[in-house]
Parts: C-alpha cells; structure tokens; sequence
C-alpha cells in the first residue's frame, strides 16, 4: 500500500515588513502589548507584484526545484487560500497560467486557516488512488487586503506569504500515516471574513460593512487551544505513535499564547514546536508550509522522524496529521 511522502518544499514572503512600532502610529496599540499577547514583532505585508498567485508560484518554484521535478511533470494544483486576488477563476488557474503547468488540473479549497492541512489530505487521497500523481500543495495569502487597518483587535495579528510542497506516492514505509479533519459551521461567526457587497438586493447580508474579517478573539482562543488538543490526541490513538516519540510539531502559527497553551496541554516541551509566528504573524493557509519549509531546509526533520502538523481556522475547521519523514 503506497503513502503520501513530501519532495520538495519552498515559501515566499514579500520583502516590505510591518513591524508593531508602525503599527502604533497606525491604531492605538504598543509593541508592549502586541508582542505580550501574540508574540508577534513583525509581518510581511504584500506590495505590487506580490499577490497571492504570485507568492504561490514563487514559492511552488522552489518546492519544484528542490524536488527534481519541471511544472510540466505536474498533475494536480490544489491552492488553500481565503485571499485569491480574484475570485474566478480560481487562485490555482493562475498559478498553473504562471508556472504553465501544462499537465496539471487546479482548485481552491478553502478551509481558512486549515486550508493547508485540509489541501494534504485531498492530495492524499488522490495519491492513494494513484501513486505516481505528481501534486503541488500550496498555501498562499495576502491577508493585508483583507483586514480592516483601523481595527486594532485584528490588524495587529495577520502577515502576508506563502508556501508549497510537492507530494507524490512511495512504497517505503513512511510519509502521511493518518489525516483527522473535522469542522462545526455552527461557530461561523466566531471568526469570519464577508464577501464583496451581493448585487442582488434581496441577498445583501445585513451587518456586512466590507469583506473584511471580523472575529471574537477570546472564544477562538479556547476553541483553537482545544480542537488542536483533541485532534493531537486522535491523529496519536490511531497510530500508536505517542507524542514523546514525535521530533517535531509544527502547529498553524496563529498566536505564541495559543501555542503555549497547547504545549502545557500536551506536556511536551515548547521547544518540540517549530515557532515563527514572531516573524510572520499569522499567515493563516500559508503558515504551516511556510513553516515546514524553513524547518525542512534548517534540517530540522530528519528522515524517518514523526513530524505532527496540526491547524485551527475560520469556519471552524481544525485537524492534525502525522508523518514519518
Ligand atoms: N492594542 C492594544 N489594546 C488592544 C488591542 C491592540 N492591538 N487589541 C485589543 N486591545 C484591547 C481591547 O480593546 C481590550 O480593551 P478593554 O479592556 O478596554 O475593552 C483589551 O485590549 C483586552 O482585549 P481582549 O480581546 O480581552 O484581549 P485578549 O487578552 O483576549 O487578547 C487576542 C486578544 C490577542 C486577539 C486574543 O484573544 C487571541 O489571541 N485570540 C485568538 C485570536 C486569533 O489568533 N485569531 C486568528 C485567527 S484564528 C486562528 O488562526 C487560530
């Protein structure tokens, strides 16, 4: 039975960084309280030339070079974003147009924060029916055009970027051994983003003052600090694979106070999390792969090694998978 293994991975980050004394001539914050209660110093913030398919692609050609493979060799573009630059066709089109990945078919998925995770396990499934599927995974955003820069509870907290890897099948025993997804629509409007203003009038949606997002930052907090948990714990049972013998965790990168919680929920050191969220702030679908790059391209994941991914975002949706490197 063949498993889904990784062969290359890349990431993209515009060059202009935002740093929290900016931001304190911007609304009424302070690096204090900024980095007190996110962890973040900096983000990237997206100028011309980098939106979303763009730093998708930047990033997939590193995936690719890194990999041995051309954009020919492709089969399928799966793109998990919430801030394509247009709405259709969608953000992947543009990346297989920019890559001219003249094989590959390509699709969004949208799952907010949890797109990337949600991306791996579709790719998965492909894989399985398929071994020597060629697909690139990629998490790519340009949150800054979606955040109300007036808002100071949630201006402070997104960054823009992306990152890719590149998924095929292998015979050998290792690669994604177990994928648990899971979501609860009921809790939508804890943490959402509206949509460009309907042109139809009997659809306009009452309390939408611009497609920007909107969230209640406490109750995301306990529900990401949870869900994360419990999805950790059921990815672990169903693979015998406990967590001391896990060399890595990269968790969405959301907030340092969420991650520190979870490390005191699961009882492992902090340092078995890969952290940037300092860096980047959050890049929701893009920030697990970028963060998978960096550790991969550090050494930080050795092969045969369990590295657990794990994520939280807007709908909600949450999950954790497990691989053997
Ligand atoms: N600067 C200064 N003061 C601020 C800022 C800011 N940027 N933002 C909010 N405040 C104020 C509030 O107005 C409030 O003031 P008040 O007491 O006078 O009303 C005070 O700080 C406390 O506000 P809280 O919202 O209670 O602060 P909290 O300690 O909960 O921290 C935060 C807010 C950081 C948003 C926290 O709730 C959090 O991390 N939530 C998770 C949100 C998140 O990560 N969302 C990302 C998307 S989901 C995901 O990716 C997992």
């Amino acid at each position: 039975m063949s498993s889904m293994v990784v062969i290359g991975t890349g990431s993209a980050l515009p060059e202009r960084i935002l740093a929290n004394t900016d931001l304190e001539k911007m609304v009424d914050t302070s690096d204090e309280w900024i980095t007190t209660r996110t962890g973040i110093k900096t983000r990237h913030i997206a100028s011309k030339g980098d939106e979303t398919s763009k730093l998708g692609s930047r990033a997939a050609r590193k995936a690719l070079s890194m990999s041995g493979l051309v954009a020919e060799d492709l089969d399928m573009i799966i793109v998990a974003t919430i801030t394509s630059e247009i709405s259709m066709p969608s953000c992947a089109c543009l990346v297989q147009k920019e890559l001219k990945a003249t094989n590959a078919f390509a699709l969004d998925l949208n799952a907010a924060c949890s797109g990337f995770l949600y991306s791996l396990d579709l790719a998965e499934k492909y894989i399985k029916f398929d071994p020597h599927l060629k697909i690139l995974v990629i998490g790519a955003e340009t949150l800054s055009t979606r955040v109300n820069w007036q808002d100071r509870n949630t201006c402070v907290l997104f960054g823009d970027g992306a990152g890719a890897c590149i998924v095929t099948g292998t015979d050998q025993e290792r690669g994604m051994l177990a994928s648990n997804l899971y979501s609860d629509g009921s809790l939508y409007k804890l943490l959402y983003m509206d949509s460009a203003p309907s042109m139809n009038k009997d659809l306009i949606r009452p309390g939408n003052d611009g497609s920007y997002i909107k969230m209640a930052g406490r109750d995301v907090f306990k529900h990401a600090v949870r869900c994360m948990d419990d999805a950790i714990s059921s990815v672990l049972d169903q693979t015998g694979v406990s967590i001391e013998d896990v060399s890595l965790i990269i968790p969405h990168q959301a907030n340092i106070r969420i991650l520190k919680s979870l490390v005191d929920r699961l009882g492992v050191p902090l340092e078995k999390f890969y952290i940037n969220v300092y860096k980047y702030g959050n890049t929701s679908a893009a920030s697990i792969p970028i963060a998978l790059d960096e550790a991969n391209r550090q050494g930080k994941i050795q092969a045969e090694e369990y590295l657990l991914l794990c994520a939280f975002g807007g709908g909600f949706t949450w999950g954790a998978a497990l691989f053997r490197w």
